[in-house]
Formats: structure tokens, C-alpha cells, sequence
């Protein structure tokens, strides 16, 4: 196991009924910036119970922050911050609406004149206006983490962003919010958290035993609910599981000590610039072309994850690698997301050539977790899902 240190400072408010307990957390003297997306919450309740926890505080609301949040948008929400002297940030929603807001939080006290310098020049953030969550769609683990990805509409390049100062203060995870969800975002939901364990533990052996349990265990119990989920999501239990999985997917505890990889979120981040595909299934596109091409250097965790968590017990390592891969697009079918680039877009001949040129642009020359992963290879890689 490698060194590692460990600090997650965010209160977790978990279960039914807890979206009241917001006027516990956010300080009485506030001025509150409200955010959400394009208006689902307000189709659903949501909004109303956020409301009505909040009617005893100085706040204005600001809707509209599209999937996949766009920094022309979030200009406008800055503005806003700026004009009215918000004290703290709200956010109400998925991941898009969270990460907005790890923006807003950001450039809100960034000291530079271009906000988007924070995403296209890595600026870490150290610190930030103080704001809290109520989730509204469990996915990403924003809720828990302090990374957030943000979209240039402009000119079609969506970057990461962190640092210490973007763990929410407070994340609200009330599981009955599923219950409005489609059926296709709860199928992404359920990809995304499984793409999140899949990043932090498809490596190499490293001796973390507890590590990799913890990630087997998201796995097994992703796979096991996911049928109910999309099938009721009134079922309260399997909802509360599949929340909790996702929050536990990534909010930094199962990557400490272990090597990480995250060369599928890379590459994935690029095809939803291009082309607009939901972050999930990017994932699911990459991922068995990915897994594919470096079974040399990751055979012994792939057959890992065959034995322990599909229960392969026949075989090489080499075949039971396989078999795994397999296995995961099986579930990924049954989830109803198509693996193959060319199933979402025509365009997809030249997509490996301009994230190459992208990526070689960025001097990202060394991916995944040993660093040796090059333009070159990637394209090779994206030519192999489509
Ligand atoms: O726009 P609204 O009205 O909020 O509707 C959303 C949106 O259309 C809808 N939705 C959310 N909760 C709902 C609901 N509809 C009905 N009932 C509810 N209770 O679902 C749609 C998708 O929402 P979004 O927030 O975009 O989804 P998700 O949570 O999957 O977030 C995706 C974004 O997060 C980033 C992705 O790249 C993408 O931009 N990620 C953030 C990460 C992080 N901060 O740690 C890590 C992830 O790997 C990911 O990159
Ligand atoms: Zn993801």
C-alpha cells in the first residue's frame, strides 16, 4: 500500500425526509444563492421543500445551469454573486448542478481576471465561497469530492477543475429523489459510479486489500440493485443503496493508497465535448476498448475483478480477463447503453485523430497509472469503440 493522507470534510445529511434539515446547516445571517438545472426540480417537489427549509433566509435563486455546465452560463451566475453579495452557494441537482457551483464557489474569490484560466491553466483551488448540496441525482459522488468539470460551449472543450476548498460544507442525499429520474439517467447514474470504482482499482496488484474489497463491495451491490432500480424506483431500500454507492464510488476513500487510473474519464471527457454523448456512456464506450488494449499490464486486476465480482472461476488469468470484459459490457447492455461510438453519432470516423491532436496540444503525452499511456495510443484505443 502506498502513503497516503486523508481529509474529507463534508457532513453527509442521509435519508428520507432530510431535505428540511437545511435550515440546520447554512448560517442564519446568509445571503444564499439558490442554484439548479433546467427545472426538474421543480416538476418534482424538490424545489418546494427546498424552499420551504429556506423560507427564513435571505435568498435569491438562479436556474438554468445546463447538463454538462457550461462556463457561458456560469458567467452569469458569477455576475449575480458579484451584484448581490452572496454569502453562500446552494446547490440543488446532479452532478452538473454541484459542479457549477465548485465553479461559482471558485471564481467567485479567484484573484485573476479570466475564470476559465482556473480550468485551462490548473489552478488549484485553495480557497473558495463556502456552499452545500442537496443532490437530487446520485451519479458522480460530487456531493462528497472536490473535483468538478466544467464545458466551454464555446469551443467544445469540457476540463477538470480542484482542490482542497471545493468539498461542499454539507450534502443533503434524501434517496426518494430517484423516483423522478428516467430511466435513462438512472442507467447513467449506475455506469457512472461503476466507471468511478473501475478507475481507482483496474491497475495493478499493490497489497490493498481493504481497498480493493471496498471497491469490489460497490460493484457487487451496483450490480445487484440495479435491476430494481430501474425497474421501482419507489423501492426506498434499493434506492438508499444506490445513492450511498455512489457517494462511496468517489469521494476519495477507495483510491487512498492505491494506483489510479482515470484515462477512461479523459478520453470520455472529449467525446461529450465533441459530440454532446452523456458522461456514462462515453465511459461505457471507452471502457472495453480501454480494458482491451492494456490487458497486458492490467490481466492480473481484470481476472480479479472476473473472479470476485462475476464469479469466473474457470480459466487463465488471460481468459478470465477477458471473460470480465465481456461481462461488463453485458452489463452494460442490460443497462440499456450502447458500447460503440458509431450507435451515438454519425460523425464518428477522424474522432480518434482530433483527440490525439487534443490531447498533444494539452502535453497530456502520459496517461492512465503507470503514465505511459500516449496520443497515439489513445487514438488507437478510440478506434477500437467505434
Ligand atoms: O437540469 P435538471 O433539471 O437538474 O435535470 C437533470 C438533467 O437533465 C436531470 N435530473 C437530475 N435530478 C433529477 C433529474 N430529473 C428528474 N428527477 C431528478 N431527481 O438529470 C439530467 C442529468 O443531470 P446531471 O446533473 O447532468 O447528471 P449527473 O449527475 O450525471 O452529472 C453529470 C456531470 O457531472 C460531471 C460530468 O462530467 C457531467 O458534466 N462529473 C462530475 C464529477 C465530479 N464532480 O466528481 C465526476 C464525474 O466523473 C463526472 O465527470
Ligand atoms: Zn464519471
Amino acid at each position: 500500500m502506498n502513503n497516503f493522507e486523508f481529509q474529507n470534510p463534508t457532513k453527509i445529511i442521509f435519508g428520507k425526509g432530510t431535505i428540511s434539515k437545511l435550515s440546520d446547516e447554512i448560517p442564519s445571517n446568509a445571503k444564499v444563492l439558490l442554484l439548479y438545472g433546467s427545472g426538474s426540480v421543480k416538476e418534482n417537489g424538490i424545489y418546494k421543500q427546498v424552499i420551504n427549509a429556506l423560507s427564513n433566509y435571505n435568498f435569491i435563486e438562479f436556474g438554468g445551469i445546463p447538463a454538462n455546465p457550461e462556463y457561458e452560463v456560469l458567467i452569469e451566475a458569477l455576475k449575480i454573486i458579484k451584484k448581490e453579495k452572496i454569502t453562500f452557494l446552494l446547490a440543488v441537482g446532479g452532478g452538473s448542478v454541484i459542479d457549477g457551483t465548485k465553479f461559482l464557489a471558485s471564481a467567485a474569490l479567484f484573484d485573476g481576471d479570466e475564470p476559465w484560466d482556473i480550468l485551462s491553466k490548473y489552478i488549484r483551488t485553495e480557497k473558495a465561497m463556502p456552499f452545500g448540496t442537496v443532490l437530487t441525482m446520485p451519479a458522480t459522488g460530487s456531493e462528497m469530492n472536490s473535483g468538478a468539470v466544467i464545458t466551454k460551449a464555446s469551443s467544445k472543450e469540457k476540463l477538470g477543475m480542484g482542490g482542497t476548498a471545493l468539498f461542499p460544507q454539507f450534502s443533503i442525499l434524501d434517496p426518494q429523489v430517484i423516483q423522478s429520474i428516467p430511466k435513462h439517467q438512472l442507467a447513467n447514474g449506475i455506469t457512472d459510479a461503476f466507471s468511478h470504482v473501475m478507475e481507482q482499482y483496474m491497475t495493478y496488484p499493490i497489497q490493498a486489500k481493504l481497498q480493493d474489497r471496498f471497491a469490489e463491495s460497490i460493484m457487487q451491490t451496483l450490480i445487484e440493485i440495479a435491476p430494481t432500480i430501474l425497474e421501482n424506483p419507489m423501492h426506498y431500500q434499493s434506492a438508499a443503496d444506490y445513492m450511498w454507492c455512489c457517494t462511496m464510488a468517489l469521494n476519495g476513500l477507495i483510491q487512498k493508497g492505491v494506483p489510479t487510473d482515470w484515462a477512461i474519464h479523459a478520453i470520455g471527457h472529449e467525446l461529450t465535448a465533441l459530440y454532446g454523448i452523456d458522461h456514462a456512456r462515453t465511459l461505457a464506450i471507452i471502457a472495453p476498448s480501454h480494458y482491451r488494449y492494456n490487458l497486458e499490464t492490467k490481466k492480473e486486476k481484470l481476472a480479479q475483478f472476473g473472479e470476485r465480482v462475476w464469479g469466473i472461476n474457470s480459466g487463465t488469468k488471460e481468459e478470465i480477463a477477458l471473460k470480465a470484459i465481456e461481462k461488463l459490457e453485458d452489463f452494460f447492455h442490460l443497462l440499456n447503453i450502447s458500447t460503440r461510438l458509431g450507435e451515438y453519432t454519425p460523425e464518428f470516423l477522424g474522432t480518434a485523430e482530433k483527440i490525439e491532436a487534443r490531447f498533444i496540444q494539452r502535453n497530456w503525452l502520459g496517461l492512465g497509472e503507470n503514465k505511459t499511456l500516449k496520443p497515439e495510443d489513445v487514438a488507437k484505443i478510440v478506434t477500437m469503440s467505434y
